[in-house]
């Protein structure tokens, strides 16, 4: 039995899709602090920092295997430092003991670009490098990256973990993010030919499609436990573009969509975080290929969100 905590973000409601897909519809239960309309039982609810309950629900259902995607986003996080710091730490803490415990057999935890900074060298950024994260985000992902590695190394817990880049899907919308724009841009290209931007426009990002970080995820989590080396997390690459590459793509498709220019307090979260990534760990590890470039994804995504809107 698998249980997917933060299941109504991002990133969960498609891992549910795709995970009751595989598995079938009992076996997934997704939980979140609060109902989620898109999401149909098993559900749950539970706030992450509550480790009663999720103990209640781990037995409930003897769950063996839990992706814990529940986090407050780099932007977000700025606006409330405390509370982002315990919600994102206080969760992994419940979900490593209760591996430790031997309740549970496996365990999925994102962590992120944003673990790197200022210091990070900026292209190709490798596996391991200077890592001093200059938000509240990348401070609570490198210490739950650090603390994984613990947890697998001290107490054999089999936690593996991706560094996502910005993701970007037609499905559901990000929440307090910085790279949200790569999201929001197509949404605006259809619905107003234009989009103002809130980072400037060379801000490079490393990003990647959804149908590709939802495939990373599956792939890392079904690879042999001896070929998961690193356990902190894997550096995974996608694709890098600026919001002015990415307007040129989404040009291609609609000649007349404009892009402005407004930056925001977002615009230093960017600038402290690599332009581009290396993953060669994850590529020998376990087979990493990634599938999408900018413009297939920009093909991909507004074929998707015509259909949703109706505008077919
Ligand atoms: N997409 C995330 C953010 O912008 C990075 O992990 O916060």
């Amino acid at each position: 039995m698998i249980l997917i905590i933060g299941a109504g973000g991002q990133v969960g409601q498609e891992l549910v899709a795709i995970l009751r897909e595989k598995h079938g519809k009992d076996k997934v239960i997704a939980s979140d602090i609060r109902q989620v309309d898109a999401l149909e039982a098993p559900f749950e609810t539970l706030d992450a920092m509550d480790g009663d309950r999720l103990k209640e629900i781990v037995d409930q259902y003897q769950i063996k295997e839990v992706y814990h995607l529940a986090a407050l986003l780099s932007a977000n996080a700025e606006k409330q430092i405390k509370f982002a710091w315990e919600l994102n730490m206080q969760s992994l803490f419940h979900v490593l003991e209760l591996a430790k415990e031997g309740k549970i057999n496996k365990i999925f935890w994102p962590s992120s670009i944003a673990v790197f900074g200022p210091t990070t060298p900026k292209n190709d950024t490798p596996q391991e490098t200077v890592t001093e994260p200059s938000t509240v985000y990348g401070i609570s992902k490198l210490a739950g990256e650090r603390w994984c590695e613990y947890y697998a190394n001290k107490f054999g817990v089999d936690v593996r973990s991706i560094r996502y880049p910005g993701l970007i899907g037609y499905k559901t919308m990000p929440g307090g993010g910085t790279t949200d724009y790569a999201v929001d841009i197509y949404h605006q290209a259809l619905e107003k030919g234009s989009y103002e931007c809130f980072l400037k426009e060379d801000a490079y990002l490393p990003m990647m499609y959804m149908e590709d970080a939802i495939r990373a995820t599956i792939e890392l989590m079904e690879a042999k436990a001896e070929d998961v080396k690193i356990r902190s997390s894997y550096n995974l690459g996608g694709i890098s573009f600026s919001p002015k590459e990415i307007a040129e793509s989404i040009q291609k498709e609609i000649p007349d969509f404009q892009i402005s220019y407004n930056p925001d307090f977002r615009q230093q979260i960017a600038e402290s975080w690599p332009s581009s990534i290396n993953d060669q760990a994850a590529r020998d590890d376990w087979g990493w290929k990634e599938a999408y470039d900018l413009d297939a994804m920009s093909a991909d995504m507004l074929k998707q969100l015509r259909i949703q809107k109706g505008m077919d």
